[in-house]
């Protein structure tokens, strides 16, 4: 049985949910949660990446994009049958003592922030947040409590307005934003993507999150979610 201990809406069909958790997970990794109970699909359980953590909490972002989400949506605070989770999942990020990019798009935004965090709990270096939204933003005042700067941009190519001195970048969000990250950087620079894929099981079981990496299929699941730009695009 889970305890939720916040669960809000903070932009349209985007939803905040505080979890009691003590999995102590690493930033890029995941839960897989789904509702469950009467007339509740226990199937549709969905990866959800962590967006912040301490200790004995975690904490999700996630936009409502199909009947599992939904089902989240409608799940009350406190001890909660109806909340099903296991995780953390997948392998994180890798940070270097380099200052580093941090590029998100849509909900894509959403684990960057705790990468974010532990990045300048390691190492003094700058992080910059590059955001992009096609409408709406969320969460843009607390990327600018943790990050050296913020950048904003609704509606265009959140590309175009990164640095390319940058030798280590992290990027998370739709496919043609993370390879034109990867295409846009000097040769040389390191980075990581963070794969959004439809999942089954989330173990590595199944196969359902197959993807073509370094001419390998690997699953987004147990290999990734994070992997090497360099080695997708
Ligand atoms: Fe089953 Fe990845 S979701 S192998």
């Amino acid at each position: 049985m889970a305890l939720v201990l916040e669960h809000e809406q903070i932009a349209s069909s985007v939803f905040r949910l505080l979890v009691k958790d003590s999995g102590n997970p690493k930033p890029g990794q995941f839960y897989m949660l789904g509702a469950s109970g009467e007339g509740m699909d226990p199937f549709l359980k969905r990866p959800l990446s962590v967006h912040d953590a301490n200790g004995d909490e975690v904490e999700f972002v996630y936009q409502i994009v199909g009947r599992g989400t939904k089902m989240l949506s409608e799940i009350q605070t406190g001890e909660q049958p109806a909340l099903e989770m296991f995780g953390p999942l997948g392998r994180g990020f890798e940070f270097a003592d380099e200052n580093s990019a941090f590029i998100g798009g849509g909900v894509g935004v959403v684990p960057l922030y705790y990468a974010i965090k532990e990045f300048k709990r390691n190492f003094g270096k700058k992080a910059v947040a590059y955001l992009g939204f096609s409408g709406e933003t969320f969460l843009v005042d607390r990327f600018k409590a943790v990050c050296d700067e913020v950048i904003v941009n609704v509606g265009g190519y959140i590309t175009d307005y990164v640095d390319r001195e940058f030798v280590q970048y992290y990027t998370c969000g739709p496919d043609p934003m993370m390879e034109a990250v990867a295409k846009l950087l000097p040769d040389g620079a390191k980075g990581y993507v963070s794969l959004e894929k439809r999942m089954g099981c989330g173990v590595g079981a199944c196969f359902a999150c197959s993807v073509r990496v370094d001419g390998k299929m690997q699953r987004v699941c147990k290999d990734g979610p994070v992997f090497l730009a360099k080695e997708v695009f």
